[in-house]
């Protein structure tokens, strides 16, 4: 009789997901902190160390305010009680996994017994991250911009099934085998930049061992956890439109990022997903290059760096800023299909006089219908705005929606009724409890 976790139809949508709705940086790990407070699981379904995010949390019996930046583990980490789970369509960069580890572990937050691996996620060596600086160079000024933490040439190997994975690590003559053969194609592709291949291969050997507590097989681990109704909390990475089929391609990331990514990442049926939380900052900012249609490039764009600290957590790159856009969040929602909404960094409006919001694309004096596949399209759209009365603030100290100003409810009013999705929570400032809940019907 297999032992396998019988698939279970209580699949009742015990499965909550926090997907990023514009092009990063939205402020995903603040609700992510909130909600791990009443999950038993925090898992990562896609991406790798390119992500970032910081929280600050009180950690241990004397409750000391830590900061924390995560970038492979589940943020849910900071909950003592969370289990940290890494899916199979995450890629691995074990260095990291075992550094970020070792920097919770110092800070007081441990990590056995509470973390676990799956045996199928792909691995990123240190020469992905070289051939990831060396493609950039390559391509000169159409350069992606990316986070050079070797994410691309991961998936690349992956896709061309080449790729190593972390059960590969457990078979060692053959992982052995196998890398050698993917460094020497590396250096047939780029020319023979300095790499220490033995090296490297007799650190994977001391990795392996290290590494075997922590490794479960991922496709048992969650189901067992699904059918003893555990409640889990899929914590997204990056964010649609950095999505490699749906994002602006090819300025995107190299995994999918969004709600498709949650169930082939984590190897779990979409009936088992419940909440799909879209967070969406209060106007829109993009890291590294690519098409930006309400990018703004004045003092209102320095307000909101200066103001929304829009500086990146993984590469520490300024973000460019602006408007927001309905137009890309509509084809985000059609795509992710959020059940509600978190509004974040509204506090970052305060203080200014007018604020617009994209409503349309226009090329020609013709509305287009859709958010254009076609880059060269997207750069000549005349983008059709609604103005907004601002307001003054702070509201950083409001602590129910109601005591908003007013022309500050109408904006966040706007955009629900736009989407026709509520915004369930909304961010008012940098603080853990400046986070407004409005109770939604039929959650
Ligand atoms: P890669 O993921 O390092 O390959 O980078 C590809 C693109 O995605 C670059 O423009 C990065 O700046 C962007 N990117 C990747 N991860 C994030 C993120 O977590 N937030 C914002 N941008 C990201």
């Amino acid at each position: 009789m297999s032992t396998l976790p019988k698939p279970s139809l209580s699949q009742n949508g015990q499965v909550t997901v926090v997907l990023g709705s514009q092009w990063g940086d939205e402020g995903k790990g603040k609700l992510t902190d909130m909600l791990a407070g009443e999950m038993d699981i925090c898992a990562r379904c896609a991406g790798g160390n390119n992500a970032g995010h910081t929280i600050v949390a009180n950690v241990g019996p004397e409750q000391v305010k830590t900061k924390f930046d995560f970038h492979l583990l589940p943020s849910g980490l900071v909950n003592p009680r969370c289990v940290g789970f890494i899916g199979s369509g995450v890629v691995v960069h074990v260095p990291s996994f075992f550094s970020e580890m070792d920097t919770l572990e110092k800070k007081g937050l441990k990590c056995d017994n509470r973390l676990f691996l799956s045996d199928r996620a792909h691995l990123v060596f240190d020469f992905h991250q070289v051939v990831d600086g060396l493609k950039e160079v390559e391509l000169g000024g159409s350069s992606i911009g990316t986070t050079k933490k070797g994410i691309g040439p991961a998936y690349s190997s992956k896709a061309s099934r080449s790729g190593l994975r972390v059960h590969h690590l457990y078979d060692f003559d053959t992982f052995a085998q196998k890398f050698r053969k993917l460094v020497e194609a590396r250096f047939k592709r780029y020319g023979n930049f300095e790499y220490d291949t033995e090296g490297e291969i007799a650190r994977y050997r001391a990795f392996a061992e290290r590494l075997r507590p922590f490794v479960v097989d991922g496709v048992t681990f969650i189901h067992s956890m699904l059918s003893s109704n555990r409640r889990v909390l899929v914590e997204g990475a990056n964010a649609l439109m950095l999505d490699l089929d749906y994002g602006t391609y090819p300025f995107v990331t190299s995994s999918s990022t969004g709600i498709g990514g949650v169930c082939t990442g984590l190897g779990i049926p979409p009936q088992s997903i419940g909440k799909v939380i879209g967070v969406t900052k209060a106007y829109t900012s993009r890291v590294g290059a690519g098409p930006f249609p309400t990018e703004l490039n004045d003092d209102i764009m320095t307000h909101l760096q200066e103001v929304g600290a829009e500086y990146g957590t993984t590469t520490g790159r300024r973000r460019r800023c602006g408007w927001l856009d309905m137009v890309m969040l509509r084809y985000s929602c059609l795509i992710n299909g959020y059940t509600c909404l978190n509004l974040t960094k509204l506090d970052v409006l305060d203080g200014l006089k007018e604020l617009k919001v994209a409503t349309n694309y226009m090329i020609n004096g013709k509305e287009l219908a859709s958010f254009p596949a076609d880059l060269s399209m997207l750069a000549k759209v005349e983008v059709v705005y609604k103005t907004f009365p601002g307001w003054e603030g702070p509201i950083s100290e409001v602590t129910e929606y109601q005591q908003l100003p007013q022309t500050c409810r109408e904006y966040v009013e706007f955009i629900e009724d736009f989407l026709g999705i509520p915004i369930e929570w909304i961010g008012v400032g940098p603080g853990r409890q400046s986070m407004l809940h409005r109770p939604i019907a039929n959650k």
